[in-house]
């Protein structure tokens, strides 16, 4: 992958481009669909799906759960795009390549973000099936997409991250939640690289430093939006009390497990979510 700025956009422009060919206009608002979320697009009509390795400039993931493709579907509310996957820091990929499909999706048209993933509880008060709006984060990934050059194109070279996830949209999916009758928490979220799973210790750090949940995603996609000033909504699914809180040893399964039982909760949010991220603006 080529760091060199021109390249870049110029690759996110030919992916963009491969995009409007095959699949037109771009819809109002994309969802990014953490581990195990990725089905609630089969309910949807007219779906049109690109697997990532046939998009020009995407990267590929390997993780158990994230499937890896790209949705255009006609949801009740208006048209809507899903990715099923993404790539992560932990698979050892270049930060760049992370925020590749955000910045591709932004340069299609895309105007709007939903970023989803799984989460585990680092606030005993939460519990694994609920749903937690993302207030805002921590980035302890010990790295950020947007070291290196600034992309000048793109956005600016301190881009300011006070309303990281954007309170119009949160007011939004309050209401979408009480329409579909679903509970919602709201919470700080805290990226840690992984791949491991935290030990207890770090789980106390996290609550310490006001975490509400922890999670290996999100933030990077959550920071190159905001260079690019586009809204952000942020929802995590919490799959398990993270590490300690119960005497249990934390297992991927589990996770997934547990995104399996939330999923019409997740799909019934999402879906009146998209009536609003559709007619808006
Ligand atoms: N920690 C980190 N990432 C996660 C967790 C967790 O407990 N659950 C789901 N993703």
């Amino acid at each position: 992958m080529s760091r060199d700025p021109q390249q870049y956009t110029e690759r996110l422009e030919q992916t963009a481009g491969f995009l409007r060919e095959r699949l037109g206009a771009a819809p109002p608002a994309a969802m990014v669909l953490g581990s195990g979320l990725g089905d609630f697009v089969e309910g949807l009509d007219n779906r049109r799906t690109l697997p990532y390795r046939e998009i020009p400039g995407f990267p590929v993931s390997t993780v158990v759960g994230h499937s890896g493709q790209l949705t255009v579907a006609d949801s009740p509310a208006g048209p809507m795009c899903a990715m099923q996957g993404r790539v992560h820091f932990y698979e050892g990929v270049d930060p760049w390549e992370v925020v590749v499909p955000v910045r591709a999706l932004a340069a299609w048209g895309v105007r709007r973000f939903v970023i989803t993933n799984a989460a585990g509880a680092v606030n005993t008060a939460f519990a694994p099936g609920d749903l937690m709006l993302i207030s805002d984060h921590l980035n302890l990934l010990g790295d950020n997409p947007l070291c290196g050059p600034n992309l000048d194109a793109l956005g600016e070279r301190f881009p300011d991250m006070t309303t990281a996830y954007d309170p119009r949209l949160r007011d939004l999916a309050r209401a979408a939640a009480l329409r579909a009758g679903v509970f919602c928490r709201e919470g700080v979220y805290a990226a840690v690289r992984g791949p491991s799973y935290e030990t207890p210790a770090e789980i106390r750090m996290l609550r310490r430093l006001g975490a509400d949940a922890v999670g290996m995603s999100t933030v990077p996609e959550v920071i190159a939006l905001n260079h690019l000033r586009r809204p952000v909504l942020g929802i995590s699914c919490i799959t398990n009390m993270a590490a300690g809180i119960r005497e249990e040893a934390m297992r991927h399964e589990d996770v997934l497990e547990t995104t399996r039982r939330v999923r019409q909760d997740f799909a019934s949010l999402l879906l009146e979510l998209t009536r609003d991220l559709s007619a808006e603006e």
